[in-house]
């Protein structure tokens, strides 16, 4: 695949993700590497530009990430945010000093309208900043272009080498005209032309795959999730029905969701085939409550379920995965590529005789992923799905499992993901169940005592997964939901709401 790249190099900022998605949006493939990548590997993979990363050091410390300055003189533009504005000040012969006082948040920032990085934005505008450290001095050739009340040097620039500096992050959405100082970086300073997009993607990976493939079979585990969905589309109008995917039902799937799965690929030219195998894994299941034991018990089940349909196909030439890009990404802090461990199915690959592997996500960010989705015309219900456990509603079950409790869960959480659809929340709410907690309690209902299970509403706002928030669903909202639930799901007679951040708690309840 040949397209215009720019490099991000990662000094272990937490928004390097951040950064190459934002360059991706405006239609630039890049790539995010970490800051001990030897330049000779650097230069070989030719970008238009390199963004230097944010990172939590101090660059004049002797242990600090740092890189050659030969960086500089390669004539390719550079551009530093944060740690990396103050790496390339100090590498240069500029100055670095701790400030007086920390700068945090949101900041007045006044710009020089004639650089090429700040051309039609305001002359003051909003910025995030975020640092201890600041720039003192600038090189000899940089002339300062932004500056705040208490950053003498919010931007430095040296437009004959094409070095540019910002100490704020105009990846994050509180800078106000981030996106326009990125796309100037981008376009002005770097001249790409901007041919990275979703349409081209799916030619060049259909023919990419088309190449590899030949006339041999594919196999891919279908999940249902966005990814193994999309993937399933995209080899489908690659390699048509040389591809067979195998979805296997759990039986802990949401409500409706597994013939929502099988719909979405009724009408595409591709070997489908469903295994229904609820009262297999219930079976297995009957009695444990360990959480961990229930995931391993799931895992294992898939994977023998798995097998023996793949052996019915005999063999196949070539397996499928939904390995997107961060997963694959080499972060900064140094540790090799970042695996989601508990959150794939493990073992796959030593069950099945095949000779290679396809993977046409490698190169994506999950909401490229997405994107892909709807070229391929995927309906939204798949391509938006949250993220939702490979071992399903076993987990959001406490305790042992059964089908009556599965029901429960299902007729609950599908009118608590109804009524947050219908308020308009569900774009604004990044994750959102119902949890059946196994605990009961006395209650009553008309003139007769009951003694039934308490569900609990999990509902998160979070970027990253690895930390959240609770949702701040309004109270009319929640009565709504819990109205409905304790009149039409039989079982239930009381409703709390989660209301914890994480950490301390986790999103699932296990
Ligand atoms: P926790 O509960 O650890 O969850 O805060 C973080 C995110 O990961 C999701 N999750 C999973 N996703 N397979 C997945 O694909 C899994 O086994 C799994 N377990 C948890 C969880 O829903 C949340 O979004």
């Amino acid at each position: 695949m040949k397209h215009e790249l720019v490099v991000v190099l990662d000094f272990g900022g937490q928004y390097n993700q951040l950064i190459a998605r934002r360059v991706r949006d405006l239609n630039v493939y890049c790539e995010v590497k970490s800051y001990k990548t030897p330049i000779e590997e650097i230069k070989k993979m030719n970008p238009v530009g390199i963004i230097f990363t944010g990172g939590p050091n101090s660059v004049y410390l002797e242990t600090s990430p740092t890189i050659s300055p030969e960086i500089f003189s390669m004539g390719i533009p550079v551009l530093g945010i944060c740690y990396g504005s103050q790496l390339m000040a100090h590498l240069l012969g500029g100055e670095v000093k701790p400030a007086e006082k920390s700068e945090y948040g949101k900041t007045e920032t006044n710009f020089s309208a004639d650089s090429l990085m700040f051309k039609d934005i305001p002359t003051k505008s909003i910025t995030w900043m975020s640092h201890t450290d600041r720039i003192e001095k600038v090189p000899e050739g940089f002339k300062i272009t932004a500056f705040s009340e208490t950053c003498p040097v919010a931007a430095m620039e040296n437009p004959e080498k094409a070095l540019y500096a910002v100490q704020f992050h105009p990846e994050v959405q509180h800078t106000e005209y981030g996106q326009q100082i990125l796309k100037n970086f981008l376009y002005n300073v770097c001249k790409v032309s901007g041919d990275w997009s979703m349409k081209n993607y799916i030619n060049t990976a259909v023919n990419d795959v088309r190449a590899k493939v030949g006339e041999g079979k594919v196999l891919l585990a279908l999940s249902g999730g966005v990814d193994s969905s999309v993937l399933a589309a995209l080899l489908s109008k690659a390699v048509g029905n040389k591809l067979t995917c195998i979805f296997v039902d759990h039986g802990l799937m949401r409500k409706n969701e597994g013939d929502e799965v099988e719909a979405a690929f009724a009408d595409r030219e591709l070997n489908f085939i469903r295994v229904n195998a609820g009262e297999r894994f219930l079976g297995k299941l009957k009695g444990v409550t360990d959480p961990e034991t229930k995931r391993k018990i799931i895992g294992e089940e898939f994977i023998r379920v798995f097998e023996e349909e793949a052996k019915k196909i005999g063999k196949v030439d070539f397996l499928a995965q939904g390995t997107i890009y961060p997963d694959v990404i080499e972060s900064g802090s140094g540790d090799a590529a970042v695996i989601k461990s508990h959150h794939n199915v493990g073992g796959l690959p030593d069950y099945v005789d095949f000779k290679d592997i396809v993977e046409p996500l490698r190169l994506l960010f999950k909401d490229e992923v997405r994107r892909l989705g709807r070229e391929l015309n995927l309906p939204n219900y798949l391509v938006n799905r949250q993220p939702f456990p490979g071992p399903g509603l076993a987990i959001r079950i406490i305790g042992d499992i059964t089908e009556e409790k599965v029901k429960i869960l299902q007729d609950a959480d599908y009118i608590f993901r109804e009524e947050i659809a219908k308020a308009g929340l569900d774009t604004e709410i990044n994750q959102y169940f119902a949890v059946l907690t196994s605990m009961r309690s006395v209650g009553v209902m008309g003139d007769f005592r009951t003694y039934d299970y308490t569900l609990a509403l999990r509902a998160v706002t979070t970027t990253d997964f690895m930390t959240a928030d609770f949702a701040r669903i309004p109270y009319d909202t929640l009565a709504q939901i819990s109205n409905r639930i304790v009149n039409e799901v039989n079982s239930v007679n009381r409703i709390v709401y989660d209301v914890t951040t994480k950490p301390p708690s986790t999103i699932e309840w296990e």
